[in-house]
């Protein structure tokens, strides 16, 4: 998705999406990546904006819920965006032969999201405090 002004990008992201199992369930679940500001385009209130309708955009497309992390001081950003900080959770990205998870040593994440379909919303507790196989893969190895 672009925020685009007058033929410029102000800010940008990917959306990226995949069913996971996940407490023995699946879900369609898609996650914000490579979100980014024009540098001089930040403070504006772009990347929020942006970020917010990525979420109602996730919303309406099917998935029943969004999951991402970011680094612990986005928090405030994507929380002022709608999404909220799922307690607990830690994102396994990577792949099963070689995981790539969101608490490794040296990181200082928080897992985001959000739950959309009214299936999702009622097991919400299942994600918070877990471990969530992602395995988005080798390239984007956490979303
Ligand atoms: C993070 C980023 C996308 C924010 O975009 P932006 O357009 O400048 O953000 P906004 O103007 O919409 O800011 C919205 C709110 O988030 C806060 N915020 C923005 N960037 C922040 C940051 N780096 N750290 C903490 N808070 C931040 C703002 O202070 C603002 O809060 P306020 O409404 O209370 O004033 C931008 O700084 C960027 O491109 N950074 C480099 C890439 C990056 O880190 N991407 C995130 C990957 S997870």
């Amino acid at each position: 998705m672009l925020l685009v002004d007058g033929g410029v990008v102000l800010a940008a992201l990917d959306v990226l999406s995949k069913e996971i199992v996940h407490a023995g369930h699946r879900y369609a679940v898609g996650g914000l990546s490579t979100v980014v500001t024009r540098r001089a385009a930040q403070g504006r209130g772009h990347g929020r904006r942006l970020v917010a309708a990525a979420r109602e955009a996730m919303a309406v497309q099917g998935l029943d819920l969004g999951l991402f992390t970011c680094d612990r001081p986005l928090r405030g950003f994507y929380e002022g965006a709608g999404w909220r900080v799922l307690p607990g959770a830690v994102l396994v990205g990577g792949t099963p032969g070689e995981p790539f998870p969101s608490d490794q040593p040296g990181f200082d994440k928080v897992t985001m999201g959000d739950f959309f379909s009214a299936r999702a919303r009622g097991v919400e507790p299942l994600f918070c405090g877990s471990r969530v196989e992602l395995y988005p893969g080798e390239i984007d190895k956490l979303w």
